[in-house]
């Protein structure tokens, strides 16, 4: 089960929260039809793609922001249990007022997103306030940008650096051409590392300050 908590730490109390959250979250078919009526602010909403669904595994992603004490708390930190997140899966949360873009991606996306060399990307260099989880700035590459040294797991915040959409992808549909996220506010791609690879957006999705720990907790927020 992947699980976020911001201070729900009960199970039956999170699972409450969560239905009194529902008005907060968006699907993806939702969010594209606010979109046609020319809404282009930020929408947070949280979906899982199919491959999780396919497989079983539950997952309570929750979007908590209507509670001013949870409110305050994801300004500074949550965490979120990926145990249970298959393979594929494509899940979003909301931190710091961002939805987050959380991402347990195959082998064969990790190989393409490595084997992509950075003569290939638009912006190959993450100064450290787009990604603050390294001690300097670094290239661009897969293995910098993903949050284990497998590749497993990549956390990008889903913003496009563009004019700020919320790029589509998210459900494992309209990934664009090169697999990740497609931005349909200016037609801005992104690959399977958040880097942008072909539209007017000049940089990379930046990444959250986060820790990934052994047992698949992750905590985002510094
Ligand atoms: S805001 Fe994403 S392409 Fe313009």
């Amino acid at each position: 089960m992947a699980l976020v908590t911001s201070g729900v730490e009960d199970r039956s109390a999170f699972l409450a929260h969560i239905s009194s959250q529902t008005e907060m979250l968006y699907s993806e078919t939702e969010y594209r039809g606010i979109r046609k009526k020319g809404r282009c602010d930020f929408l947070y909403y949280v979906t899982a793609s199919t491959g999780a669904v396919a497989t079983g595994a539950a997952i309570w992603p929750l979007i908590n922001s209507m509670n001013p004490t949870a409110d305050v708390i994801s300004q500074s930190r949550i965490s979120v249990d990926l145990i249970g997140l298959a393979v594929g899966a494509r899940i979003t949360v909301k931190w710091a007022g961002k939805p987050i873009f959380i991402w347990h991606r195959s082998l064969k996306t990790i190989a393409q997103a490595r084997a992509t060399p950075l003569e290939d990307l638009v912006d190959p260099i993450d100064y450290r306030n787009e990604n603050p989880n390294n001690s300097q700035d670094m290239s661009a590459l897969d293995i910098n940008r993903s949050a284990d040294e497998a590749g497993e797991w990549l956390i990008v915040i889903g913003v496009c650096t563009h004019l700020g959409c919320v790029p589509l992808g998210q459900d494992g549909s309209t990934v664009g051409e090169f697999g990740g996220w497609f931005c349909a506010c200016h037609g801005s791609q992104y690959d399977p590392s958040g880097r942008i690879r072909k539209g007017p957006a000049p940089r990379n999705l930046d990444i959250p300050p986060y820790s990934l720990g052994p047992d698949l907790i992750l905590t985002i927020g510094a």
